[in-house]
């Protein structure tokens, strides 16, 4: 029996869909190769698309209470942009003009059913990965800039034409512009631009940049957002949802402490006994570990901080101060521990990391006041500066006999 090997002719990026097919494929054959991996513009997705809420039910809507809106307007000529953020007014919208503005509302499904049921061809996905559809109405121009979603979203023209611009190389710098508070791309160069008529649809994954532009006259966009959380939000959900159901008594211990040999080292069997108190986070190296640990257990039940220095110590000040015996006392309200590391050592101060070196972080952590005579190397240096400028050493003159 003869066995065809799978056809190699690349993907195509623009396909033509169908009534049966709004993705002009298969939703398992859209899943395989394009959904989170590459973008896709369906020609006629929605044949004969109507939408389903007209411009000023959209507006309406804009400006009431709990509706989430935007009114962004770009100053062409100065390449400024202005973003109002909802409930909007009437008297918004009387100074928008006929040109180089958008409107958005997101969540638009949540208020409106005909809007909601757009949803139905994208059963195909869990609904719990559905966010909403945001609703763009824009005039010629109009829109939001050159930027990047952290989301997939199908983005469906609904009315008059966009140009939409997107770029599919991967090493496309994804620097913001600093000057706007819409997250726009600092720098876009379109690997791909179309313009969309009524019905057609583009999928773009998460972290493509694109910019849409409303084309000729007034314009309406139907983009259905997905959700995606963070693994930043994750691991804090989680760790809040196990924290809320650990008993009090549940805690580090330490039956089998032997006595310590380096004053506030975080060692080795600490460090094993945060993994046996932690059995979540085997997954963590031992160094994110003690980096996590030493700066929360240097805050950990502190009520109150030293207060920085009143004038920073430069490295002539620090010479003068070593030079002349000073001693150095530790402020009662710091809090220090040190680990070892792979590059040398950290010193942890209330809740703050410090590169150190064992014998100095030792000897903070040992003595409430000391006298500095030896050699110091560049780490130790900027280590006392840095620890006189936050208050945690305040140096005082040698006491004459
Ligand atoms: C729009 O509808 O203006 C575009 C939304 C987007 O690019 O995410
Ligand atoms: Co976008």
């Amino acid at each position: 029996m003869a066995i065809s090997s799978p056809s190699r002719k690349p993907l195509p990026i623009e396909v033509r869909g169908s009534a049966r097919q709004p993705l002009g494929m298969s939703t398992a054959q859209f899943l395989r190769d394009y959904w989170q991996k590459r973008p896709l513009l369906v020609r006629n997705a929605f044949p004969d698309f109507v939408p389903p809420i007209a411009p000023e039910d959209l507006a309406g809507l804009a400006c009431e209470d709990g509706a989430l809106s935007r009114l962004i307007r770009h100053d062409e000529k100065r390449d400024r942009w202005q973003v109002k953020t909802g409930p909007l007014a009437e008297a918004d919208f009387a100074t928008t003009g006929d040109a180089n503005w958008t409107l958005l509302v997101q969540d638009v499904d949540k208020w409106d059913a005909d809007v909601a049921a757009l949803l139905e061809p994208f059963a195909f996905l869990p609904s719990w990965r559905v966010d909403d559809i945001m609703v763009s109405y824009a005039e010629p121009g109009g829109g939001v800039g050159a930027h990047v979603d952290q989301y997939d979203v199908f983005l469906l023209q609904g009315l008059g034409q966009r140009h939409w611009a997107i770029s599919t190389d991967p090493d496309a710098p994804k620097d913001f512009r600093l000057d706007v508070e819409l997250k726009q791309l600092a720098h876009f160069e379109p690997t791909h631009e179309w313009l969309l008529e009524p019905g057609d649809m583009l999928y773009l994954p998460p972290g493509v940049p694109h910019d849409g532009v409303a084309f000729g006259g007034a314009c309406m966009t139907f983009s259905v957002g997905m959700r995606a959380p963070s693994q930043a939000e994750l691991i804090g959900d989680l760790a809040d949802y196990l924290a809320e159901r650990l008993p009090e008594e549940a805690r580090y211990t330490d039956p089998d402490l032997a006595p310590a040999r380096n004053a506030g080292e975080i060692d080795r069997s600490a460090l094993e006994r945060l993994r046996t108190a932690l059995p979540f986070a085997t997954a963590y190296n031992d160094a994110t570990l003690l980096d996590w640990f030493g700066q929360f257990i240097t805050r950990y039940r502190l009520a109150q901080n030293p207060a920085p220095a009143d004038r920073p110590t430069t490295p002539v000040a620090l010479d003068k101060l070593l030079a002349g015996g000073s001693v150095f006392l530790r402020h009662p309200w710091s809090r220090m521990a040190w680990a070892r590391t792979r590059a040398g050592c950290t010193l942890f101060a209330n809740g703050h990391a410090y590169p150190a070196s064992a014998g100095l972080a030792q000897l903070l952590c040992a003595e409430h006041e000391f006298v500095l005579d030896g050699p110091l190397d560049a780490t130790e240096r900027s280590l006392l500066i840095a620890l006189l400028d936050d208050g945690h050493l305040v140096p005082r003159k040698p006491r004459r006999r």
